[in-house]
């Protein structure tokens, strides 16, 4: 390994910190690191940099401040020689993110960001996952609201399916049944990159829609059939309840997939995975399902074409700009994971936090990962290259977004749990709702 615990000045470096959620990611680790870590901030500019570290206070008033550019690859080449871990922001990751996987693997530095670009991902796993193995550096992609609910949420259902010796996992759904919150400038930015990429690229569209885009070997994987995701609403029978699409599934779904291949399968060569918004059985339901179903389709569609966007533009954030401190205070989300074993037993989990979603809870998702990374090193499982929140860090992350008063846990059941009626689930204001 590259990488000799002590040759780093620093433990933790938040790279974007001028952004909208590299701020929060920074006062999340003012507020939360122990005492004694090592912690910089990076960004393009030293001002805006000592006025971001002006408003965090307190301990992180001595926080060295690092100046780097992604267009300037010496900057980034400093940067990560500086740091045992950086957690980057900086974003639209397709456009700005790949020279610093480049600089991290080359270097053995560890890596998380907060990406929810499938094909940012598969060229960092294409062109570095054999350089950050050879390094022992750990690249992660998607530590936040995406990926990390989905892809610890199962890790511990397999750990408990494992623990009862009850089998591999075969049919599992996740469930999202209530969820408020916002959406950055940032993120709807590099949503409608990706959208973009797609409508130009047929090679793009076809890799955005492999449910097995992000495998290690896409000749490896099973054939289970159709895997698609959900686009319209229906009804689940097997659940019991309505079903809507989830607009992160296609994201989530592929990064879960590719922890399990990088387990060896070890979730079960049968293992069948797709995301949903619930509804619950209540007679407004099916209404209810329909009308997000099309909302979806209605956004997605307002910001792909040009005259739409533009005028979309107009009313919603810019980059720097997201969900304001009521907003973010007042979000939640509550996510229900299930599964059937090869044995016919059914296990649920159950991954909740209070805080807006994709930014309170982010924050905590990168903040501690960045954490469990710098400072967890003897608690990991032995593997580096690109990887995925569960494979780079698994139990240990759980663990820490437990104590940070996130809810994560896995239990069998025999019946399944009553579904609150989906309107008094909801947040009531529509600009608030997350629509990336
Ligand atoms: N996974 C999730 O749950 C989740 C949640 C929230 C956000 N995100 C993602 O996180 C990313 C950031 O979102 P955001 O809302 O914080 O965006 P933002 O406010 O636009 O921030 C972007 C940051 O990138 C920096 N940057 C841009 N170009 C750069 C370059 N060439 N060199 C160095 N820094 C550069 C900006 O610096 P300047 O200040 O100098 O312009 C800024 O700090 C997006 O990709 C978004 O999709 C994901």
């Amino acid at each position: 390994m590259g990488w000799m615990s002590g040759d780093r000045d620093l433990d933790v470096v938040v790279f974007g910190a001028t952004g909208f959620v590299g701020r929060l990611v920074a006062g999340y680790l003012a507020d939360h690191a122990p005492p004694g870590v090592r912690i910089g901030l990076a960004g393009r500019s030293e001002r805006r940099l000592a006025d971001i570290r002006a408003g965090l206070g307190g301990a992180a008033s001595s926080w060295p401040l690092l100046v780097a550019d992604s267009a300037d690859p010496r900057s980034l080449a400093a940067l990560v020689r500086a740091a045992r871990v950086v957690a980057t922001t900086v974003g639209p990751y397709r456009r700005q993110g790949l020279a610093l996987v480049e600089a991290c693997a080359s270097a053995g530095t560890d890596y998380a960001d907060l990406t929810g670009e499938v094909l940012f991902m598969r060229e960092s796993i294409d062109r570095y996952h054999g350089v950050a193995a050879g390094t022992g550096a750990r690249i992660v992609h998607s530590c936040g609201f995406d990926s990390i609910p989905s892809d610890l949420g199962v890790l511990l259902l397999h750990h408990a399916a494992r623990a009862d010796d009850t089998g591999d996992m075969e049919d599992t759904t996740l469930v999202v049944t209530a969820l408020r919150g916002g959406v950055s400038g940032g993120t709807l930015a590099s949503g409608m990159g990706q959208w973009d990429e797609m409508r130009a690229s047929d090679e793009a569209r076809r890799l955005v829609e492999d449910p097995y885009t992000l495998s290690p070997s896409r000749e490896a994987e099973p054939d289970l059939g159709d895997q698609s995701d959900l686009q319209w609403a229906r009804h689940d029978a097997e659940l019991g309840i309505w079903v809507g699409p989830f607009i992160m599934a296609g994201l989530n779904t592929r990064v879960v997939r590719r922890s399990n291949a990088l387990h060896d399968w070890a979730y079960g060569r049968r293992f069948r995975y797709r995301e949903v918004t619930g509804f619950g059985s209540g007679r407004a339901a099916p209404v209810q399902a329909a009308a997000v179903a099309a909302g979806v389709k209605a956004l997605t569609a307002g910001l792909t074409f040009p005259p739409s966007r533009a005028l979309l533009g107009t009313v919603l954030p810019r980059p720097g700009q997201g969900p304001s401190d009521n907003t973010r205070r007042r979000g939640f989300f509550r996510i229900q994971i299930h599964t059937r074993t090869s044995a016919g037993l059914r296990y649920l989990g159950k991954i909740e936090a209070r805080g807006d979603p994709g930014y309170a809870a982010t924050s905590v998702m990168l903040g501690e990962s960045a954490l469990c990374l710098a400072l967890d090193r003897d608690r990991l499982p032995d593997r580096a290259g690109v990887l995925t929140p569960a494979t780079a860090m698994g139990a240990t992350l759980i663990k820490r977004l437990q104590s940070a008063g996130h809810t994560l846990t896995a239990q069998r059941i025999t019946q399944l749990p009553p579904q609150p009626p989906a309107d008094r689930a909801r947040g009531d204001d529509a600009a608030d709702k997350r629509a990336f």
